[in-house]
């Protein structure tokens, strides 16, 4: 009763239509009362509640203190619905869409009562939202497509793409409704918002439509995570739970069984895909228009500086050449390993999307994947990355090519601009992990070699390496010649001793490495900040997740809280977190059905 009350007044102070604000009250008022009066995230774990609660009382105690949008006034632009061409049919039923890059449909509402799991402030303020507003009961109904969110548009995007190699056709949004572009006006900040999970499309082919949390919470660790370590990614603003059960095949074994729904809600500044120019070139000279004006709203909207150039369109893929150069050689820096490296999941804009079955390496081995069944193949493996997305930004040239937007010659060039930079800025990651100045490709390859031989953890070796002094007698990470570093030692041959040979394989090693950094001549303080600068202490580890969602499905949110305030500061040596968020899996958890192998059923 209480809390209804409360929402009255939440409701008459907000800015919003009344009629959408009446939707909304009714959708609460009516979870509300069938879980007699408790709403939303009551059902979470005792950490995630104990702060909902205090920040609820802080913005009673401070209104207005914190500067943004409330959920029924956020600054909706609507670009690409008003400049694009949408498909005239609005029936919500799977077929093929000609003519258009969009079909307006609506979410569609799960039959339980929505909850919110968590939510990123971080990502509200980039939207100029006010952070405050994810903690009201209406912000689960609206992120989990129960109630409409005012001001609204949404629709799923039509594209088509290659898969595994092999062109696949009409693709699109089968799960993906996004609700509209707002312009946070303190920033000019231009940002999609995207349900995953909000029902069927069109373009849903077989599928429901649905997310399950298993996969919808590893999105949105994933999406948090890797824009901390700097990676050009897709945002989560936030994790909901629908209240509804999901039927899932995990490993597509027959042994599927009813999983909990979830809904994440992403954030981009557009989620345009290589396979959004593919598809209309695919389907002939009727179609191919919508390549130039797919192009054309990119570049007005994402890629201003084009629109002086001679050539914008060769401009455009020059820029989309770079940017996914750029992003590979950063995953091949960290140890991610995407997944999925179809055209229809990479981004124009160069940013990490879809997180599927990624996965970070723990031991590096170069022919890792997540896909179990891409196992044989290896085609979107670590070390195959970079081939991937040479792949595909050629995939993306031969579309603007075949709708006539440039020139042959202009577009091979312009492809070389991805390998070039992707190599010049893996050297570059490389150099900074290694604290040199420049980049010394024989000096890294023989680690990587060593790393391999010796079942290395990825990440933990490049942080042990940050505390070697460069002195010829070793630094504070104890003397040289006579024992590794100890923390060097434990990321090596999964924390067991080396043998001699090994040992002092590593140790002549280190003695060039040493011999490097005093050519150098950096002061180590200052070069090992810099050092720890681009090699993480915490990523988003398969074992670490899994964790967390084991938690997570029995209703204890406080492992996810815990994990992603981890990942928030990767880079920083944080000694108050515990050592399980830095350690290799744990022998039990490796090989655990969910850590190594992953489907993105989903
Ligand atoms: C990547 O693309 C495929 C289609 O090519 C799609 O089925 C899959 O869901 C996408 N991956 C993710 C993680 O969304
Ligand atoms: C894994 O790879 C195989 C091809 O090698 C592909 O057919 C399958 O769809 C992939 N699975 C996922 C979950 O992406
Ligand atoms: C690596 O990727 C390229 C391009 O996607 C592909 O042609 C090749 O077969 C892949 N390699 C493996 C081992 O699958």
């Amino acid at each position: 009763m209480m809390r209804r009350a409360v929402l009255g007044g939440l409701f008459r102070s907000g800015a919003a239509s009344a009629s959408c604000c009446a939707r909304l009250a009714t959708s609460v008022a009516a979870a509300a009362a069938s879980r007699g009066g408790v709403t939303g995230s009551s059902s979470g774990g005792g950490r995630r509640e104990a702060r909902a609660v205090a920040v609820g009382a802080a913005a009673a105690a401070a209104v207005g203190a914190e500067a943004g949008a409330r959920l029924e006034s956020l600054p909706w632009a609507h670009t690409f619905v008003n400049e694009l061409p949408a498909d005239p049919v609005t029936t919500n039923v799977v077929r093929q869409v000609e003519g258009a890059l969009f079909t307006p449909v609506q979410p569609t509402p799960p039959d339980g009562v929505p909850y919110t799991i968590s939510y990123s402030a971080q990502v509200a303020r980039l939207l100029g939202l006010d952070p405050t507003e994810c903690e009201r009961p209406e912000f689960a109904l609206v992120m989990s497509g129960a109630a409409p969110l005012p001001g609204a548009r949404p629709y799923a995007a039509c594209y088509g793409g290659h898969q595994f190699g092999q062109w696949a056709g009409q693709l699109g949004d089968g799960r993906a409704i996004t609700l509209g572009e707002v312009v946070n006006p303190a920033t000019g900040g231009r940002w999609e918002l995207q349900l995953k999970g909000a029902g069927k499309t069109p373009y849903s082919r077989r599928a429901d439509g649905r997310a399950v949390l298993r996969s919808s919470l590893r999105e949105f660790v994933a999406s948090e995570a890797m824009a901390a370590l700097g990676v050009p990614t897709t945002r989560a603003l936030s994790l909901v739970g629908t209240g509804d059960k999901v039927l899932r095949d995990m490993f597509y074994n027959g042994n599927a069984k009813m999983e909990q729904g979830a809904v994440v809600c992403r954030v981009a500044p557009s989620f345009v895909r290589f396979g959004t120019f593919q598809l209309p070139v695919s389907r002939g000279a009727g179609e191919v228009g919508l390549v130039k004006m797919a192009a054309d709203w990119i570049i007005k909207h994402h890629m201003p500086h084009l629109e002086a150039e001679p050539e914008p369109y060769l401009g455009l893929l020059r820029e989309a050449c770079r940017r996914t150069g750029r992003l590979v050689a950063q995953w091949q820096a960290l140890g991610f390993v995407h997944g999925v490296l179809n055209t229809d999941n990479m981004s124009i804009l160069g940013l990490t999307i879809d997180y599927g079955p990624y996965g970070f390496l723990d031991v590096f081995d170069p022919d890792w994947t997540p896909n179990l069944t891409d196992a044989s193949g290896r085609r979107y493996s670590y070390r195959n990355q970079s081939e991937a997305g040479q792949f595909n930004v050629v995939m993306l040239g031969n579309a603007l090519l075949a709708a006539d937007l440039l020139s042959r010659e202009a577009a091979t060039e312009a492809l070389l601009g991805y390998s070039e930079v992707l190599s010049d800025t893996y050297g570059q990651l490389m150099a900074a992990k290694l604290g040199l100045k420049e980049y010394d490709r024989t000096l890294a390859q023989e680690l990587m070699k060593m790393m391999y031989t010796d079942d290395a953890d990825f990440t933990n070796t490049f942080r042990a390496l940050c505390d070697v002094g460069s002195s010829e007698e070793g630094g504070s990470e104890g003397p040289a010649g006579q024992q590794l570093p100890g923390r060097l030692a434990a990321a090596l041959n999964r924390g067991q001793p080396l043998s001699e040979e090994r040992a002092a394989a590593w140790q002549q090693w280190l003695q060039a490495y040493r011999a490097r950094l005093r050519a150098d001549g950096t002061p180590d303080a200052q070069r090992q900040a810099a050092q720890r600068a681009a090699c993480p202490k915490f990523i988003p580890r398969q074992h670490l997740l899994q964790w967390a969602i084991e938690a997570a499905e029995q209703g204890d949110y406080s492992e996810l809280e815990a994990l992603m305030q981890v990942l928030e500061r990767p880079y920083d040596e944080q000694p108050e977190a515990p050592a399980k968020y830095s350690a290799p899996p744990p022998p039990e958890m490796e090989g655990r059905p969910g850590v190594c192998m992953l489907s993105c059923s989903s």
